[in-house]
């Protein structure tokens, strides 16, 4: 009879934890030194994470969503936005708290296959033809150096001097690719 009891209460302590499905430690109060670490302090790893919102540069939408991207890009760490993120933890990985939320700590950067070292090859040695501009896709200077050989040479250093001193960039607003 005491073994029953000890079964019926096993099984009913239990239940709860299979109903509620996904997360058995939502109703429990967190225990700062217990096995357990809050979800929204995993690291990136552990979670899966959209793009930040592109809002396409309407600051009203940003300030009404509270997070997102207005602008693209910046060459000094302090120029580029950093908003936040919809992140959903794996499954499979245990921590405690919501398991889907906004994280904050996304830099608001493009990269559309720029490369700086393969641009300053171009504008070194084909400036001239205004390649370096075409590559970046400012067409329409471009088409004003390819016509002037280069602003008969004048432009074509200039060109060289402006991407060297992180002048010149690529005309969509994206970054440089980081690698190579
Ligand atoms: C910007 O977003 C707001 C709010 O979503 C919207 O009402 C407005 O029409 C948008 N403005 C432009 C220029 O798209």
């Amino acid at each position: 009879m005491h073994r029953l009891a000890a079964i019926t209460s096993i099984i009913l302590s239990v239940l709860p934890v299979i109903w509620s499905g996904s997360n058995p430690y939502e109703h429990e109060p967190y225990r700062p030194l217990g096995p357990l670490v809050k979800c929204t302090f995993l690291p990136l790893e552990f979670l899966e994470c959209d793009e930040p919102y592109d809002h396409k540069g309407n600051y009203t939408a940003k300030e009404a969503a509270g997070h997102g991207c207005v602008k693209y890009g910046g060459v000094y760490y302090k120029d580029v936005e950093i908003t936040k993120a919809q992140c959903k933890v794996f499954d499979g990985i245990e921590c405690f708290g919501i398991r889907s939320f906004l994280r904050d700590g996304f830099p608001c950067v493009k990269y559309s296959g720029h490369y700086f070292t393969t641009t300053l090859i171009y504008s070194i040695l084909l400036g001239f033809l205004g390649m370096d501009r075409f590559c970046l896709g400012q067409t329409g200077t471009a088409v004003g150096k390819l016509l002037t050989l280069g602003g008969l040479g004048i432009w074509w250093i200039v060109d060289v001097v402006l991407l060297i001193t992180n002048r010149l960039h690529p005309e969509d607003g994206s970054n440089w690719n980081p690698f190579v």
